[in-house]
């Protein structure tokens, strides 16, 4: 990127980013993700780090919050509330604990840190004089926020009365530090300032959004957008209802506390809710785990928190770190693994599939996502390039969640700068120049040329792969070899493939001969199920397989059957049954099934399926991630019990067995009231 590329990039930057905060802040509507925003945020601060000479006072990066909406008295706060810097990874927060421990002189392990849940709600700062609350305040621009006391009121979690300082109080304060609570008793007025965060509980997200859907008014987009609708109401009745919640974060006013510990302590004695789910530590890897273990607690606490804030513990320590940019040098938000991303498109490239569909793939710049990094997403086919109106050099939003392929969701148009090309189709094979066609009322284009070379190494690839026979040792490249050597040119040549062929080949040897040729020689012992599945008849994946091998008792019968017999299975449709009765008549595929067995092959029929069993006829989808099980033994232990596993949640599914980092298929499972199973009630079932 030049100089010029720079200021356009940060100028097309930092106008999305104003547009989306504005409309979240001022508006309370979400117009993008907030990790999407995040990394829009990050490529901007990395842009103005090297380009400073570009950095406006309007930029995104020099300010926080919204502007206050007309009908609220303003009130200034009495110490400016500020925000957080995110880092997103160890070795991020790692640096973090390094530059603390240059600034303050300190070695590795020596500095306290104390870290609470980051809340996903709405920041107000309250203040009480005499014990009595006397008024609430949102953030507002950080300088500036809104006056809404009369809806803080409502807020049952926000004391009207602080606690005084009786003995049990006293006594509680001196246990945290020895003559603490009763040198406060002696000098304290009752007058305080507090922050914290307003925030929804799920449950009781759950309830408002039921009751506006029966008032026939649009649900609230997310939690946090409820507790800000509701807090910046003019009429308190409205927030009364919406039953807000709080957790205190911060004490303003020194009563004496000497670190975030008794600062923490302090506002439970009198009488504000925190955060139960604190640490007090000195490593990297001591908050790792803590944000691992927070993480894999979300699906568990009624409330939302995207990562956890770590604090260095002393006050003393926070006050020489003090303050850069737009918050404190002491503190820290360090957030979970992003869901959405934004990247740029380098380029769109057609690939041609085993059935010779032609998939355009998006060659994007590398980008972390949920936890990997992401370089290619399909975007399936010309309609959805068009849905989407994807151009190469735009800006998109990639999202991933779980075990989820990476795909993109949209294009931020606002990030143009006219350089972006459109992308089509071609109408002929990349690879083979044939003519695609592409049938009457589908969308996809195929190439119908059963020679293509590409075609030709997928079906192998696929043959060859952990779906279908699982051969070890025979990659794409080791396939494309073999090709070159005039070895392999179907899948009966694989099956067929002599030790003597192989180890003479250039840069083979004696060993990875072996290797190919006793996996070839396993995987000629195959189950029913995974061999209908190698067959890769279009439409045909490893459930309707599955379904398939328990309904046939012989490859012999399924050649055989007509197309009503299969629709009469229960799922199988229409589709499907007639891609069977096409593929099975061909005269060529029966040639190929016979090749398999004069190669030697032997399929291994099912026992009696299992008519008992905790899942016995039931649908299970699996979502998250287990400790104790794998994912294919998970798999392989319900269908031991009769159950048949899916994998999206729909009004026919019985059971949701839902790992730690479950993520969408949760709420899903939940909107439609599908009983759901964790990892521990699996374990007493199985
Ligand atoms: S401490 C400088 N502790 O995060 C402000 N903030 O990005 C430091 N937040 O406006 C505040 N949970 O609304 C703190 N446990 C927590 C928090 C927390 C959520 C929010 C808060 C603040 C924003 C800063």
């Amino acid at each position: 990127m030049n100089v010029r590329e720079a200021k356009q990039r940060i100028e097309v930057l930092k106008k999305e980013i104003n547009l989306h905060r504005s409309n979240y802040h001022t508006y309370n509507t979400e117009t993008i993700s907030d990790s999407a925003l995040d990394t829009l945020k990050h490529e901007l601060a990395n842009l103005e780090a090297d380009y400073p000479q570009f950095i406006t006072p309007d930029s995104p990066t020099q300010r926080v919050g919204g502007d206050v909406l007309d009908g609220f008295i303003k009130q200034e706060h009495t110490v400016p509330m500020m925000s957080l810097a995110d880092v997103f990874n160890s070795d991020e927060l790692r640096d973090w604990m390094q530059r603390n421990q240059k600034i303050l002189g300190q070695s590795e392990g020596e500095i306290e840190y104390f870290a609470e849940l980051k809340l996903d709600g709405l920041a107000v700062s309250v203040g009480y004089q005499d014990y009595q609350l006397t008024y609430g305040a949102t953030r507002g621009n950080g300088v500036i926020g809104e006056n809404v006391t009369h809806n803080v009121k409502t807020i049952h979690d926000i004391p009207l009365r602080l606690n005084a300082l009786d003995v049990v109080q006293r006594d509680a304060l001196n246990a945290v530090r020895p003559g603490w609570g009763t040198s406060l008793a002696d000098r304290w007025d009752g007058t305080l300032e507090v922050r914290g965060e307003v925030y929804v509980r799920q449950s009781d997200f759950e309830q408002v959004n039921r009751e506006m859907l029966q008032q026939h008014k649009s649900p609230f987009a997310n939690t946090r957008n409820l507790a800000a609708g509701s807090l910046r109401q003019l009429d308190s009745s409205i927030a009364a209802e919406r039953k807000l919640s709080f957790f205190a974060w911060a004490l303003v006013t020194d009563l004496g506390q000497q670190s975030q510990y008794e600062e923490w302590c302090l506002l439970k004695v009198l009488g504000f809710p925190v955060v139960a789910e604190t640490l007090r530590g000195y490593e990297v890897k001591d908050f790792e785990h803590f944000h691992q273990e927070m993480y894999n607690k979300r699906s568990r606490i009624d409330f939302a928190y995207d990562g956890v804030v770590i604090k260095v513990n002393h006050k003393d320590l926070q006050s020489q770190l003090g303050f850069i940019g737009k918050g404190p040098r002491f503190m820290i938000a360090y957030k979970f693994e992003a869901e959405e991303a934004t990247t740029k498109i380098q380029d769109i490239q057609v690939q041609v599939g085993r059935t010779g569909k032609i998939t355009p793939v998006a060659i994007m710049e590398p980008v972390h996502v949920y936890g990997v990094t992401v370089t290619q997403a399909s975007l399936h086919n010309q309609d959805e390039i068009d849905r989407l109106g994807v151009r190469i050099g735009d800006t998109v939003v990639v999202r991933r969640a779980g075990d989820v392929i990476p795909e993109i969701v949209r294009v931020l148009p606002g990030l143009r700068v006219g350089r972006e090309r459109k992308f089509q189709i071609p109408f002929q094979c990349p690879v083979c120049q044939t003519d695609l066609i592409q049938k009457e009322g589908q969308v996809n284009r195929m190439c119908p040329n059963l020679q293509c070379p590409a075609r030709t190494m997928r079906h192998l690839t696929y043959f060859v792969s952990k779906q279908a026979f699982d051969i070890r040792g025979l990659s794409e490249k080791m396939l494309e070899k073999l090709e070159n050597a005039g070895l392999v040119q179907n899948e009966e040549d694989i099956l067929n493939l002599r030790y003597d062929d192989l180890r003479v080949l250039p840069g083979m040897g004696d060993v990875s001969a072996h290797n190919i040729v006793t996996a070839v020689q396993k995987a000629k012992h195959i189950s029913f199920a995974r061999f209908i599945q190698a067959l890769g008849i279009p439409h045909i994946g490893e459930q309707t397989a599955k379904s398939l091998a328990r309904n046939f008792d012989s490859i012999q019968s399924l050649m055989q059957a007509t197309l009503d017999e299969f629709t009469s299975i229960d799922d199988i449709g229409d589709t499907v049954a007639r891609s069977l009765v096409e593929y099975l008549e061909k005269q060529s595929n029966q040639e190929k099934i016979q090749k398999f067995f004069e190669a030697g092959g032997i399929i291994q029929y099912p026992q009696a399926s299992s008519q008992v069993g905790f899942f016995c006829g039931k649908t299970v989808v699996i979502t998250g991630s287990f400790e104790q099980y794998a994912r294919p033994d998970l798999v392989r232990k319900i269908e031991q019990q009769g159950g048949k596993v899916s994998s999206s949640v729909s009004s026919q599914t019985d059971y949701l067995l839902a790992g730690t980092k479950a993520g969408s298929k949760l709420n899903k499972a939940k909107s439609l009231n599908v009983d759901i199973l964790d990892e521990h009630t699996l374990q007493n079932v199985l």
